[in-house]
């Protein structure tokens, strides 16, 4: 059911199988609607035709969560291009001067483009990370850089420097909710490589994909809603998956939630 961004997604990204820059894209989406799914699927495309095409093309994923100052992404993108462990670029103690000329020597080196995905970019602390990668392609002599950044905070950019908003923003996209029929369609697809499909009630889907809807059409949220229930069918010993398994994950999720808000 992303068919449209995934083609969307990956027109930007295919000058890179020229040689040229494709666009910096700014991605937001509420949570669950397949951002992360799409910008790793694109991705993948991206890398096998490129290696069809023998085009140096590169795509480096980072989750900005776990990955989140400016030293560390750059000290990421360094160590994509390094082989040798020992030789790897240290968690810390480089000066972050010394680690931007080591990224940009690498991939002049490579003569390469890099597709370079930060994803829940709103977790980053502070945006000098952001204004090197955009100042980045000025200071290439033999390759270049885009950036795909994700978000599901759409204030966002309005904080970050004027110059960095433009860069990052050259295309837009925006991941609408799924709705009710197509998280069935996405759980029966899961079903099917899961689950034996014979021991959920007809009603289960629907019910799963009805309140997933509600939460603002989470394909996570039903997912795990399908998980558990599962979970809670098997702990009980019942043949079945039945609404009244829906309802008990449900509540159990919801609870969980609350605990981590
Ligand atoms: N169209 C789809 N078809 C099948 N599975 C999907 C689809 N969209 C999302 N999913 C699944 O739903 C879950 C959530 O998707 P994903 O992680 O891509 O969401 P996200 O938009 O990145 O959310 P967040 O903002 O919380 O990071 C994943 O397990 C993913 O595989
Ligand atoms: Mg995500």
């Amino acid at each position: 059911h992303r068919e449209r961004e995934i083609n969307d997604l990956a027109s930007v990204l295919v000058p890179a199988l020229r040689g040229e820059t494709p666009s910096n894209v700014f991605i937001y989406g509420k949570t669950g609607t397949g951002k992360t799914a799409v910008a790793k699927f694109v991705g993948k495309e991206l890398l096998k035709k490129g290696e069809e095409t023998k085009k140096n093309v590169n795509f480096i994923y980072i989750n900005c969560e776990v990955v989140d100052t400016q030293y560390r992404i750059l000290q990421n993108i360094a160590n994509h291009f390094i082989d040798e462990w020992n030789e790897h670029v240290p968690f810390t103690g480089w000066p972050t001067d010394e680690v931007y000329s080591k990224v940009k020597s690498m991939m002049d080196k490579e003569k390469c483009v890099t597709v370079i995905v930060l994803d829940e970019i709103d977790k980053l602390k502070g945006d000098e990370a952001l204004y090197s990668l955009s100042r980045i392609n000025s200071d290439l002599e033999n390759a270049r850089v885009s950036v795909i950044g994700i978000s599901n905070d759409l204030k966002f950019t309005e904080f970050l420097d004027p110059r960095v908003k433009s860069s990052l923003g050259e295309e837009n996209m925006i991941f609408y909710p799924y709705d009710a029929e197509q998280l069935q369609d996405i759980l029966r697809d899961r079903v099917e490589t899961a689950l034996k499909p014979d021991i959920i009630e007809g009603d289960v889907i629907p019910l799963c994909a009805a309140l997933s809807a509600q939460e603002h059409g989470d394909a996570r949220r039903a997912l795990d809603l399908l998980r558990v229930s599962a979970e809670l069918a098997e702990r009980s010993k019942s043949s079945k998956i039945t609404r009244n398994f829906v309802k008990k994950a449900q509540n159990k999720i919801s609870i969980k939630n609350e605990c981590i808000v």
